[in-house]
């Protein structure tokens, strides 16, 4: 079967059909769907049949699946393969229901090297809703007004596991994984390595601060950011069926689940992620 490949939405999103991600593809295929990751930052892979092992081999068309960094959540006899559920619990804190990834966020990127992709494939799905949205934030920092390009530019933001004005909790750490984990800097602005395009690198439940910027003047920013970057024009929104493997580049977007959905039904998702470089 012919791959073909098809965008979603004017700056994000694209469609890949002809391909069963079990099977080995070759490397004129590899980069055509690489070149396409990049540039659409979220690509979807619809009716897929996958085991866990065959989610980590889909995926590695891609880069180098990695450990799930939240222990609690992996599959026992897979470790690059974790659950995202309604139904995880927050077992280091409180012991109750914790939904993730539901406001805007790029994944972990409070840690040295976050991982330049994270994919997910349906198990289960509510009824309606519970939708991914994807914001491309190459194509945001590209319309930014030239002021405010020279104003960010060289800015460096101090990403913490949890900033004081997160708009939703995490799960709790252990003591362990908190000393593991110390602040990090990271740019506001990063070069994609790949495609050399400059991306917002914005995350409200990480950022605390930005360095020599006063601490409301920057909550201000980042929020006048983030309002920008989250604009219709940069969204492709993905509403799931079973069976859909969804793969995107956090260098270059943002995602954001929608908790919209009846809660009574389980919406249960595998999760692997890839290892990235260093944001510069
Ligand atoms: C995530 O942020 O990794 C989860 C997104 C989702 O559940 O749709």
């Amino acid at each position: 079967m012919t791959v073909t490949i098809t965008p979603l939405a004017e700056n994000a999103g694209a469609e890949v059909t002809g391909l069963d991600l079990r099977d080995d593809v070759d490397a004129e295929i590899a980069k055509r769907l690489n070149d396409a990751f990049v540039d659409r930052v979220a690509l979807v892979f619809r009716d897929q049949t996958l085991t866990p092992r065959d989610f980590v081999k889909g995926a590695s068309i891609f880069g180098t699946p990695m450990k799930q960094l939240l222990a609690q959540y992996h599959l026992p006899d897979c470790p690059e393969v974790g659950i995202v559920s309604n139904r995880d619990r927050d077992t280091k804190g409180d012991g109750k229901i914790l939904i993730r990834g539901t406001t805007w966020h790029t994944d972990h990127s409070n840690t040295e090297v976050p991982p330049k992709a994270t994919s997910l494939y349906a198990i289960d799905l509510p009824d309606s809703g519970g939708d991914t949205a994807f914001t491309n934030t190459c194509a945001a920092y590209d319309a930014l007004p030239n002021a405010t390009k020279k104003r960010i530019d060289g800015l460096q933001a101090v990403h913490a596991y949890l900033s004081s004005r997160t708009p939703r909790k995490l799960p709790k750490r252990t003591k362990e994984e908190e000393a593991a984990s110390p602040d990090m800097i990271q740019p506001l602005v990063r070069t994609h390595p790949d495609s050399g395009r400059k991306a917002l690198y914005l995350n409200p439940v990480r950022i605390e601060e930005f360095v020599g910027v006063e601490k409301e003047e920057g909550f201000s920013l980042l929020g006048e950011l983030m309002a920008h970057a989250t604009e219709d024009r940069f969204i492709y929104r993905h509403k799931w069926r079973r069976g859909d493997m969804v793969i995107w580049d956090n260098r270059c977007s943002m995602h954001q689940a929608n908790k919209d959905y009846d809660m009574s039904q389980l919406r249960l998702m595998h999760r692997l992620m890839l290892e990235g470089t260093k944001p510069a």
